[in-house]
């Protein structure tokens, strides 16, 4: 799938492409089906996306957050209050200065002993939120991703066990160059999103977003490759310094912003 490649000169005209996408996601999903399911994204290039939703007034008041419904695409191994959390960052940059129900914060348990264990439970709660039968993967109405400088994306490191896992919905995955274990949605989690948006910022990913998107596939030392939505778009949201690498540029995707059955 040739994925629809957005280049903004400036980081803010960056944030701000991001959050029209973000609201307007949000307000169809509600329209469309009376809730809106994001799984967010790690890492720091999001918090200032989350800082605009919750701080600039026009984003802020256009979010429909009573209906909307927020998922973790992957945690570190750290308990929620841990800077290196990912819930810590989307809850002080947003989640905890807008109307958000607590019931609709879906985080996941980092702080459980064995990573394994909160891979499990995070499995079953997106079964229990989607009411997914066995065999059956959510469908997010937005998925946001970063890639790191590496090619990964979410918690799908290059040479590591799950980024061949295909059953389950949500896996622990062991990092060695980290030396950590980290919780991860897996590949055909994050392809059945109705649209996955990459959010990427910074020279230092400008090797990163061309080896993904324009080089060999290599998916095993690029896994950003293996995110090609089955039903949804992709969009990948760059500014000038990232996309520096890219020979192509911009490229529109083909339509089909949907879920095969909704769940
Ligand atoms: C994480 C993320 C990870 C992140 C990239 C980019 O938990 O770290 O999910 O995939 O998106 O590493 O991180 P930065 O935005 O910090 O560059």
């Amino acid at each position: 799938m040739t994925p629809e490649i957005r280049i903004l000169r400036r980081p803010e005209e960056l944030f701000q492409a991001a959050a029209e996408l973000f609201v307007g996601a949000a307000q169809r999903a509600v329209a469309d089906h009376g809730r809106f399911c994001v799984a967010l994204a790690g890492g720091s290039t999001p918090r200032a996306l989350y800082r605009l939703l919750a701080e600039e007034r026009a984003w802020r008041e256009a979010m429909p957050w009573e209906k909307s419904h927020f998922f973790w695409s992957d945690e570190r191994h750290v308990p929620p209050s841990h800077e290196d959390s990912n819930f810590r960052v989307a809850m002080e940059a947003m989640l905890s200065n807008v109307l958000v129900p607590a019931a609709n914060l879906h985080r996941i348990e980092g702080e459980r002993e064995r990573a394994e264990e909160a891979a499990r439970l995070y499995e079953r709660t997106l079964r229990e939120s989607f009411g997914l039968a066995p065999g059956q993967f959510p469908c997010f109405d937005l998925a946001l991703l970063g890639i790191g400088s590496d090619g990964h994306t979410a918690s799908l490191f290059p040479g590591t066990p799950a980024l061949d896992e295909r059953d389950c919905l949500v896996v622990s995955n062991r990092v060695e160059k980290l030396r950590t274990e980290r919780i991860t949605f897996t590949v055909p989690t994050l392809n059945n999103a109705a649209h996955v948006v990459f959010l990427v910022k910074g020279e230092d990913k400008a090797a990163a977003l061309a080896a993904v998107f324009e080089g060999p596939y290599e998916p095993a030392k690029f896994p950003a490759q293996l995110i090609r939505p089955v039903h949804g778009r992709l969009t990948v949201l760059a500014d000038e310094a990232a996309a520096a690498g890219l020979a192509r540029g911009g490229a529109r995707a083909p339509a089909g912003d949907g879920c095969p059955s909704r769940n």
